[in-house]
């Protein structure tokens, strides 16, 4: 199992390119399954996520080849539909098989996600969604088994109590696209990453509108053909790049990431300290030398992400003042706070709010991640704490970032990845 040690310290300075978004990727590749045409897929990161998704297609009949940065996905439509407990297990986004399954081949058997280690992770509102397409639906030895000749479009509802629901918008909408006559969405999911998945679809054949809306409406077709696209920037790993740069007084050149995908994230950072510089290839991030406390409140796309509050929470442990982060998307997500802790943060956890209050500085400690985004957390704090901090069980974090050292290093950061 590979640690990071981070000798902390460090302004970072310099350029340094996102990758494509691994939220858009994996249902993006789930989605040539749809097809029995070949798909090329271009700026697909090369992720521990990916790497699953693209061993359960080979189980379900695909043929998936890497070159570079982009996938060709070629799927048999005789293939299996059974995404067993093992696969599922490794990796929550598994369950974006389910919806072309069941559209293309007219059945699935998908072993149920279970919790995550930021808690309990329902896929009530996929299975609801499928149901009003007409799919039979059960629960067989924890697997979902669901069922239909073929799916007929109707009127879903996907909002829950966290607001709508990102790979169950997925999952219907792309039922939907097979499905006889017209479906409507509402509440669906307006994350950039739904709005890469539609334009992919639509290369394909299908006919959907109203992308990036709370409105989807879909108009079924016979049957959707190969396609070539190009998956959008990772606005999450842009964002833990300009935190980087605030956060270690820099100033970072992000590549590829996009303002329009970003608009909360940089307000939220301005009003901490950051100078944000729009140019034609990304966004310049530096900081004025001083961290503002403030309010935090993660919502669903436009508002803040969830996926960048613990990377946030670290800068807050900096800043002026008393800072308030509310999580209104996983309640439970706050499993850096107690790593934070030992590196010597001051944060109270109080239901789904956390209490920062600034400390000048942090010390360097051995900590362990917890999961993707706490671990990002966890390696930016390593790089302002003083002295060493070894992160360990970094698979997490590989899960969701190519190489992050390697993207750090060359802009002054100490990582060493060890083997432990
Ligand atoms: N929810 C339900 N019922 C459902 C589905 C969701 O109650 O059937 C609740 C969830 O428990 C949560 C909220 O609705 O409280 C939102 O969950 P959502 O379904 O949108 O999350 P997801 O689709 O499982 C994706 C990302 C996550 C990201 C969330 C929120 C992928 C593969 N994963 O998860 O990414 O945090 O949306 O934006 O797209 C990450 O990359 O680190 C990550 C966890």
């Amino acid at each position: 199992m590979d640690a990071f040690i981070i000798q902390g310290g460090s302004r970072l300075r310099g350029e340094v390119t996102v990758s494509g978004a691994k939220n858009a990727a994996l249902p993006i590749m789930a989605a040539c399954l749809l097809t029995g045409q070949e798909c090329r897929i271009g700026g697909v990161p090369d992720l521990a996520d990916v790497r699953h998704l693209s061993v359960l297609l080979e189980t379900l009949g695909g043929a998936v080849r890497r070159d570079g940065d982009a996938l060709t996905i070629g799927v048999a439509d005789d293939g299996d539909v059974h995404a067993d407990y093992d696969l599922v297990r490794k990796m929550r986004a598994s369950v974006c098989v389910l919806g072309p399954l069941l559209a293309k081949r007219g059945r699935a058997r998908v072993a149920m996600p279970g919790g995550c280690s930021f808690g309990p992770r329902p896929i009530d509102i996929h299975l609801r969604g499928l149901a009003a397409l007409g799919a039979e639906i059960e629960l067989d030895e924890g697997d979902i088994v669901a069922k239909a000749k073929r799916l007929r479009g109707a009127e879903v509802f996907l909002g829950g109590p966290f607001g709508s629901t990102v790979t169950g918008t997925a999952n219907v909408l792309m039922a939907a696209t097979l499905a006889e006559g017209r479906t409507v969405i509402e509440s669906a999911a307006c994350e950039p990453e739904i709005v890469d998945l539609v334009d992919f679809l639509n290369a394909m054949g299908a006919r959907i509108a109203g992308a990036g809306t709370p409105r989807l409406v879909i108009d079924g077709v016979e049957s959707l053909e190969g396609a070539e696209h190009r998956i959008i920037p990772d606005r999450i790993e842009a964002g833990t790049f300009m935190v980087a740069a605030v956060l270690t007084n820099g100033e970072i050149h992000v590549r590829g990431a996009r303002q329009d995908h970003l608009m909360a994230v940089i307000d939220k950072l301005r009003q901490i300290g950051a100078i944000v510089d729009p140019d034609a290839d990304g966004l310049c991030v530096s900081s004025n030398r001083h961290i503002h406390a403030t309010d935090l409140t993660t919502l669903p796309y436009p508002g803040f992400p969830t996926d960048l509050q613990a990377q946030v929470m670290t800068l807050l442990c900096l800043a002026d003042g008393n800072s308030i982060i509310t999580e209104k998307v996983y309640p439970d997500r706050f499993m850096h706070v107690a790593e934070l802790g030992r590196m010597g943060a001051k944060i109270r956890k109080e239901g789904p709010t956390a209490i920062v209050a600034g400390t000048k500085r942090l010390v360097g400690a051995p900590v362990m991640a917890s999961d993707l985004r706490a671990s990002a957390a966890l390696v930016l704090a390593g790089l302002v704490a003083e002295g060493r901090t070894k992160v360990s069980r970094v698979y997490h974090i590989d899960r969701g970032y190519e190489r992050i050292e390697a993207k750090l290093n060359p802009l002054g950061a100490r990582i060493e990845r060890v083997e432990v």
